[in-house]
Formats: C-alpha cells, sequence, structure tokens
C-alpha cells in the first residue's frame, strides 16, 4: 500500500535509507521540509514486512523536486518505486509544478535505468555547490 508518511514511521525510514546506502535525513530535518508538504513524503507499507519503500517530495513554487528513492532489496522490482513516484508525481503536479527534477550520482547505474523507464531525462546542466559556514 502507497501512503503518506507518518511520524510513527521514521525509524523504519531511516533503517531502509540506511540499508539501502542512502543519507538518512535527521528527523529535525525532515519535519522543516515536510512543514512545506506534509502529504508529499510516501511509503509503501506491507502488513507483513512494514515499511518497504519510501520517496520524498518538495515543491519550491516553481519546480518539483525528488529525493531518497529506495525500496528494500528483497521487495525490488515489483513496481513499488514506480507506483512511489507516480503518486508523487500526481501530488506535485496537483499543486502546480510543470516539471519535476531529481539528482542521480552519475555511478548509480540501476538509478538511472529506473529513472529513464518512468521518462526521466538527463540533463547536461552541471550542478554548483557551495557549503555555508554555520551560524551563531
Ligand atoms: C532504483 C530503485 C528505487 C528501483 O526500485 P524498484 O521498486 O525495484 O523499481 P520498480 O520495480 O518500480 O522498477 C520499474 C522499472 O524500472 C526499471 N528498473 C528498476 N530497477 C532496475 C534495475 N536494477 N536495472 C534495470 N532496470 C531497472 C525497470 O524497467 C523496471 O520495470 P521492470 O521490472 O518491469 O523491468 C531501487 O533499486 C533502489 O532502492 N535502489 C537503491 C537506491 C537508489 O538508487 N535510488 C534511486 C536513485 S536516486
Amino acid at each position: 500500500m502507497i501512503r503518506t508518511f507518518a511520524w510513527s514511521d521514521y525509524p523504519a525510514t531511516a533503517q531502509l535509507w540506511q540499508a539501502t546506502g542512502r543519507d538518512v535525513m535527521p528527523e529535525e530535518e525532515l519535519r522543516a521540509t515536510l512543514t512545506h508538504g506534509p502529504d508529499l513524503m510516501l511509503v509503501a507499507a506491507d502488513a507483513d514486512a512494514g515499511i518497504t519503500g519510501a520517496v520524498l517530495g518538495t515543491f519550491d513554487g516553481r519546480r518539483g523536486w525528488i529525493h531518497r528513492l529506495a525500496v528494500q532489496p528483497e521487495h525490488r522490482r515489483k513496481g513499488l518505486a514506480a507506483a512511489l513516484v507516480g503518486e508523487l508525481e500526481r501530488r506535485l503536479s496537483a499543486r502546480g509544478a510543470p516539471r519535476i527534477n531529481l539528482l542521480v550520482m552519475p555511478d548509480n547505474t540501476e538509478g538511472l535505468l529506473f529513472w529513464q523507464r518512468l521518462g526521466y531525462l538527463s540533463c547536461p546542466d552541471v550542478l554548483c555547490t557551495k557549503l555555508m559556514p554555520a551560524q551563531g
């Protein structure tokens, strides 16, 4: 079942991110992120296996973004990630996002194949980033 994330899912979701090599978003950071879109974090929940997949979406008022997609290795190739992303796309579209972006590491061949299958095309933009000094 694909449903909106609840805070009681956080420990299992953090475990999922850790088990699949994704950065674990600290609870405080996730709470701040979800303030702007509490319905944009989705989980795949199984009555026996618990949380088998998760994805986080954000909308900056102009673009939708997809982050932290992960599915438990033993539950892959059953369409769970496609279902999570499909529902997130519906929710982002309903908010008015005309385009959805995401970042994938260039060596993540499986991830790139998955995104291509769903119609996400790589583009030549270069990501530029700056680490800001801590405040206070
Ligand atoms: C990428 C990932 C989320 C896919 O999850 P999944 O639930 O297995 O994906 P789905 O079953 O919905 O796959 C849909 C389609 O994507 C493609 N696909 C998915 N995984 C693939 C793989 N390992 N190799 C090639 N194609 C793949 C296939 O076309 C698949 O359809 P098919 O099974 O009918 O052939 C999962 O492998 C994962 O969690 N990987 C680690 C984290 C990660 O890389 N996240 C995404 C990067 S941002």
